[in-house]
């Protein structure tokens, strides 16, 4: 779709949007095109239940006197748009309302304040993942392809969009990665992805097994040892911060399918598992997202891509494995493979980058599902700062993060008779015990786990997503650095 910003005019054709406010009458542009029919805006709305509260939509062919096509009231409630979060939502709800109305275009009434987020709700609405389908009737194809956003000063909201939109590329990355079946997106498919991040000037290094296993790495080994695909490590390095200003380290579960291996996983909804790679797709779209708008940070972000599947080689409940810190663990359930991808990730990147912190993401419990639900992504951390930082940025984007207790008495739950740690902490506490196995492996460098099993995929539309990969974690992360460590 394309979104872009014109001056305060009606427009010709296509679908004029008013927003409005609770029991506000029309002012501005919109006032002019309410006169320009005689009023008839306004008496569709008095002989109709349109308030104006906040998600009510009108739609009204247009009255003779005007040359668009229709008008479309969106309803914004008494506060109108009194946050970066409301003006996404409203272009999105711009998006959603006229994506199959029949209309090519809409022209947004917007003030110079709402402009820029609305325009970056629209286009973050307007993302689809249809390269598979090649029998939808055009009935059912969107007719809308671009979003015209009406201002006073459109040259500025086009400036300012300009790094939006670099931001959204990254979002629309992560949710392609998601979206793609794992046939498609294995691990050597998904490292060969990455590579193209270089063109933005991100370094990518790929290690292979044989690398990895010269590092020491055999708990993340031994998760893709059942798997024809090879294993792969993929770490991409973004240097826009000043020389010798410790990076800010990002590391990502890339289980590009979870079988659960020899513990395997039930049959039914297994095809979900084809998202276990969310972690890493949002690393990825991170670093796109960064590189692409030039943010002046320097970032290490490394992304562990293995398949976690049953076969003759592949790894059994009771192994015992060496991980690259030398800790032993005992494997219990080879469906607890998160942790272990993770874990020789997370060792790596903070010994050979002695990052500032290190935030990992990853799908990695059914159990904060239970706990959260999908509204808000789970955050452990021993850092209260880190975490307060995260908590606004997910405020300001709706990427929203709860904060979850870590503490020794769980991390007990993985002490283990015959090695140092087993990979699993019984039923209780689930998504905690997974998380005081990371923090094992951090070595006390300040650390935050973001478990996103429940924010990675939609069955249903959401706000700022249709349904299927919402892309969360890009903006929220993108935000954090944006506001906390640039400049
Ligand atoms: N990838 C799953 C977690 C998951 C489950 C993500 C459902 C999204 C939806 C992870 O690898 C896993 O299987 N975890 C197990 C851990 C258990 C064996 C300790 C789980 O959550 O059941
Ligand atoms: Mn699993
Ligand atoms: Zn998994």
């Amino acid at each position: 779709m394309k979104v872009s910003f014109d001056k305060l005019a009606l427009p010709e054709n296509g679908a004029l949007v008013i927003l409005a406010e609770k029991d506000a009458p029309f002012t501005g542009l919109a006032a002019e095109a309410d006169n320009a029919v005689s009023g008839a805006l306004s008496k569709a709305k008095d002989v109709s239940n349109f308030t104006g509260a906040a998600g009510q939509v009108k739609e009204i062919i247009a009255p003779a006197g005007l040359a668009v096509e229709r008008v479309v009231l969106l309803g914004l409630g008494d506060k109108g748009i009194d946050s970066n979060y409301s003006g996404l939502t409203t272009g999105a709800t711009v998006v959603s309302t006229l994506l199959n109305s029949g209309s090519e275009t809409a022209t947004v009434i917007a003030s110079d304040d709402d402009a820029v987020a609305i325009a970056e709700g629209a286009l973050l609405r307007s993302y689809r993942f249809d390269k598979y389908r090649t029998k939808e009737p055009e009935s059912k194809k969107p007719t809308l392809k671009t979003i015209i956003v009406a201002t006073g000063n459109p040259d500025a909201a086009a400036e300012a969009f300009l790094e939006r939109e670099r931001v959204i590329d990254g979002v629309f990355m992560t949710r392609d990665l998601v979206s793609e079946p794992a046939n498609i997106l294995h691990p050597e498919s998904f490292a060969d992805e990455i590579t193209s991040l270089s063109d933005l000037g991100v370094e990518v290094e790929v290690l292979g097994e044989a690398e990895m296993a010269e590092l020491g790495m055999n708990a993340l080994l031994g998760v893709g040892q059942g798997s024809d695909k090879e294993s792969k490590l993929v770490i991409m390095r973004w240097n826009g911060g000043n020389e010798g200003d410790q990076p800010l380290a990002f590391v990502g579960k890339g289980v590009t399918f979870d079988t659960g291996g020899i513990s395997l996983k039930p049959g039914e909804g297994m095809e979900q598992m084809k998202w276990d790679m969310g972690g890493a797709g949002t690393v990825v779209g991170l670093m796109k997202a960064l590189a692409g708008r030039k943010a002046k940070a320097n970032i290490v972000a490394t992304v562990g891509l293995v398949e976690n599947m049953p076969s003759g080689n592949a790894q059994r409940p009771g192994d015992v494995v060496t991980s690259m810190s030398g800790q032993t663990i005992e494997i219990l359930n080879t469906d607890a493979e998160g942790r272990l991808v993770l874990c020789d990730a997370i060792w790596y990147t903070q010994d050979k980058y002695k990052p500032k912190f290190i935030i990992d993401l990853a799908t990695l419990t059914g159990a904060i599902i239970i706990s959260l639900g999908n509204e808000y992504a789970g955050i452990f951390s021993d850092s209260d700062e880190l975490s307060m930082q995260l908590s606004a940025a997910g405020s300001q984007t709706g990427d929203k993060v709860w904060r979850m207790p870590i503490h020794e008495n769980y991390d007990k739950m993985i002490n283990c008779d015959i090695a140092d740690m087993k990979n699993i902490g019984g039923r209780a506490a689930g998504s905690i015990t997974a998380a005081q196995f990371l923090k094992r492996f951090t070595n006390d460098v300040p650390w935050v786990h973001i478990d996103i099993a429940g924010t990675v995929w939609s069955e249903k539309d959401l706000p700022l997503s249709a349904k299927g990969g919402t892309g969360f974690g890009v903006r929220l992360l993108d935000r954090f650095v944006a506001d906390n460590y640039e400049g």
